[in-house]
């Protein structure tokens, strides 16, 4: 007989993409109500790049909190800032000693959603910042894709590694690194075999679609998300990592909310919307492989072990019971449509 119910220690989500404003007051509940923690992205408008923005958003963001009913207790939300060629190496001295700033983020410029004030050029221009990140001990959260047009969109995280992530890592073998929103073989196989500190997240939607499913039919935008779903052979490699005993793999959803008409575009935007209902996807995943005993190592040990925080206490459950995504939910004064909307999940978080 399969379980009926599973119990993990709280999870945390290690990639999540909050907003501002009415827009984070509409789904911020979400978030909270499933995880204990978030590391939260910074790639607003303008962008969090300093320890002071940090500091104000994370007061908007316990603001949103309390109005819709969640203590202090009940969550934490985990800042970052958001790299650029101009960061200065002495924010990152204070973000450090500022204990609510866990780790800095790297988009490169033009990549994805909001990356225009990114980094062109690495190596080049952060050079003293990446020296202090090492020193403090700092983790460096990593979009991995290059921008280049030429590269076809689907190859963009395979050369990212040989391109970006192995000379970075040569020159600053001892600087926390995590490979966030891992989609392919070739990551896995790069954060598995890697010496020195280094971790990856894994979402949902990399774990349960390949590539076909944005082209069922018809043309799917809610399946549309950075880096872009891959071929089977890439899912079947992010299964086996979020499953296996590696300590270097956990999970950040990515969930990247976008008003439904803002995806249901001539030009849509990407991010899937997956807070609503994450552990749901997460366990249907885990299930499907037949490892939903690893999913607590996934969802709530090792994220905190990387990051150097405490695990946890206390618990969530989850029933087997079929659960209907919801087919929109309230954003503001839109709405917006989450991952596999309509679908039924075998699992529901009590
Ligand atoms: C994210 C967003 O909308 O902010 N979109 C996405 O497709 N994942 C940005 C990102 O993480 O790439
Ligand atoms: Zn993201």
């Amino acid at each position: 007989m399969p379980a009926h119910t599973i119990t993990l220690t709280r999870p945390d989500d290690w990639h999540i993409h909050l907003r501002d404003g009415e827009a984070m007051q509409a789904i911020i509940g979400h978030t909270a109500k499933q995880f204990a923690r978030a590391v939260i992205m910074p790639n607003l408008k303008p962008p969090v790049t300093t320890v002071a923005l940090a500091q104000a958003y994370r007061g908007r963001i316990e603001q949103a909190l309390s109005a819709c009913g969640v203590s202090k207790a009940d969550f934490t939300p985990l800042m970052t800032l958001y790299l650029t060629d101009k960061t200065d190496p002495d924010e990152i001295a204070r973000a450090h000693e500022a204990d609510s700033i866990v780790a800095v983020k790297l988009y490169p410029a033009g990549a994805t959603t909001n990356s225009d004030a990114g980094v062109t050029d690495l190596l080049g221009k952060c050079s003293k910042v990446l020296e202090m990140m090492q020193r403090v001990g700092m983790p460096l959260l990593m979009h991995g894709e290059v921008t280049d047009p030429e590269v076809d969109v689907f190859d963009r995280e395979a050369l990212f590694i040989d391109r970006v992530m192995i000379p970075l890592r040569k020159s600053f073998p001892e600087l926390k690194v995590v490979f966030e929103h891992l989609t392919t073989k070739e990551g896995v196989d790069y954060v598995r075999d890697a010496s020195g500190p280094m971790a990856a997240t894994i979402t949902a939607q990399h774990l349960l679609y390949n590539r076909n499913e944005i082209f069922k039919g018809g043309i799917r935008p809610h399946f549309y998300c950075l880096p872009i779903l891959k071929r089977e052979v890439h899912r079947q490699a992010l299964v086996d990592a979020a499953t296996s005993d590696s300590p270097r793999f956990f999970l950040g959803s990515d969930s990247a909310p976008h008003a439904k008409g803002l995806k249901e575009n001539a030009c849509g935007c990407a991010g899937c919307y997956t807070a609503v209902h994450a552990l749901e996807l997460y366990a249907t995943a885990f299930e499907r492989a037949d490892k939903i005993d690893r999913l607590e190592a996934f969802a709530s040990f090792r994220g905190p072990d990387f990051y150097g925080l405490p695990r946890n206490k206390g618990v969530v459950t989850l029933t087997r019971e079929p659960y209907v995504v919801p087919l929109e939910v309230p954003y503001g004064s839109e709405t917006l449509v989450p991952l596999a909307a309509g679908e039924t999940l075998p699992w529901r978080m009590l």
